[in-house]
């Protein structure tokens, strides 16, 4: 990827402190055994640890953790030190926040974040410094489209990914129109984007989208107009605290029963203790569900929930593999984190063995994975089956 892009080619050869093989002339001579650091291998987690994405930012935390201790608190044969910083869902904070890790910290890694926006302010102090950076979440767009980097990958999805495969779902269920409800910033949006081609692409009509702004959970206006509208069914993102009061709203408003409620996976991926029975059946589509009942999902279930008494949920398995991404990269190396470029060739290479099913790398660095059909029963997101087999997001304007 990193030899066919000028533009980011020579951002990323010119920003990165740690490319001591390159030369003038940019060609990447992978650094030798002189070179090879001791140590600690320095991670900076950038992510939410407080507002209406608090819980994420933790479930990736410890996802990437375990992944780090099932290998015995090593990567690369080197120990692994952490820096955190709460990047609070605010985009406006986000390259100070960023530059925290990368300037004042020097690590090696930076793993986050959440917030799609947060995400984007991110991108250009990355592609500047050359600083590897695993977004474990934020589905925007531009990272793995416009901005895409050989030092930028994702092990999430895109927003795109998760709501587009609900247009074949919708139309199984003989439902012609539908109205999209969400946040006004680029995750909501996108999702949208992807319902809407997948949906209109199965002959489905769109009656309208409908928008608030980004952390509003005052819904009640909006619910009323969709009960004007009358659409045959709504889909919708929301995501967090936010996502488990759109749920109860749904329902105090008296939709729930009267038109089917749809939307990617966050809906009600880690919100189904905090909402009662007003998630039951709803149908989403997400790269996660219970009851897959594989080994290595069982096993990853298993150690999660003995290592921090909690359920884990999409955020915890992406933050996992985000762990597993790395010490793909940093194995292959020895640890040896000034060979970028043999990191990245291995990263780029790498079948990921996920609780969620394999998956691996599409050449803008996002994951081709499966989308599951789940369905909400009790207090689990059960699959129904796979609604998109190996899902590529379509990259524009990724010039890799
Ligand atoms: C996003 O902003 O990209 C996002 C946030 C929460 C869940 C999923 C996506």
């Amino acid at each position: 990827m990193q030899e066919k892009s000028n533009y980011d080619r020579r951002g990323f050869l010119l920003g990165s402190t740690a490319l001591a093989g390159a030369t003038a002339a940019g060609t990447l001579l992978p650094a030798g055994p002189a070179a090879a650091q001791q140590g600690k291998i320095k991670v900076g987690f950038m992510l939410p640890y407080t507002g209406t994405f608090a819980q994420l930012g933790v479930a990736i935390t410890n996802g990437f953790k375990l992944a780090v201790d099932e290998r015995g608190g090593k990567l690369g044969g080197r120990e692994i030190e952490y820096f955190t910083v709460d990047d609070e869902s605010n985009p406006a904070k986000a390259p100070e926040n960023v530059n925290k890790l990368v300037q004042r910290d020097k690590v090696d890694v930076v793993v986050g974040t959440v917030h799609s926006g947060v995400a984007m302010g991110m991108a250009k102090v990355v592609r500047e410094s050359g600083t590897l950076w695993i977004n474990p979440n934020a589905g925007a767009a531009d990272v793995t489209g416009p901005l895409c980097a050989p030092n930028i990958f994702r092990t999430s999805f895109s927003n795109w990914q998760t709501t587009y495969a609900l247009g074949k779902v919708l139309k199984s269920r003989g439902i012609k129109t539908a109205v999209f409800i969400t946040w006004k910033y680029a995750a909501g949006e996108e999702a949208m984007g992807g319902f809407k081609e997948g949906f209109e692409a199965e002959g489905g009509k769109m009656l309208k989208e409908l928008y608030l702004p980004f952390p509003q959970v005052e819904f009640q206006a909006l619910l009323t107009e969709i009960a004007s509208i009358k659409p045959d069914a709504v889909a919708c993102f929301f995501a967090g605290g936010g996502a488990a009061k759109f749920l109860k709203d749904y329902q105090a408003a008296g939709l729930k029963g009267k038109i089917p409620l749809y939307g990617s996976g966050f809906l009600t991926d880690g919100v189904l203790d905090a909402v009662g029975d007003a998630a039951e059946g709803v149908e989403t589509t997400l790269h996660y569900a219970d009851g897959l009942d594989t080994k290595k999902d069982k096993a990853f279930r298993l150690a999660y929930a003995k290592t921090f008494k909690l359920q884990p949920d999409v955020y915890a398995v992406q933050g996992y593999d985000a762990g597993q991404l790395l010490a793909a990269g940093l194995d292959a190396v020895k640890g040896n984190v000034a060979d970028k470029p043999g990191m990245i060739k291995a990263m780029e290479a790498a079948k990921i063995d996920s609780p969620r099913g394999p998956w691996t790398l599409s050449k803008s660095h996002n994951p081709v994975q499966d989308m599951y059909l789940r369905k909400v029963v009790g207090k689990e997101n059960k699959s129904m089956g796979v609604a998109w087999k190996a899902l590529a997001d379509p990259a524009r304007g990724c010039k890799a």
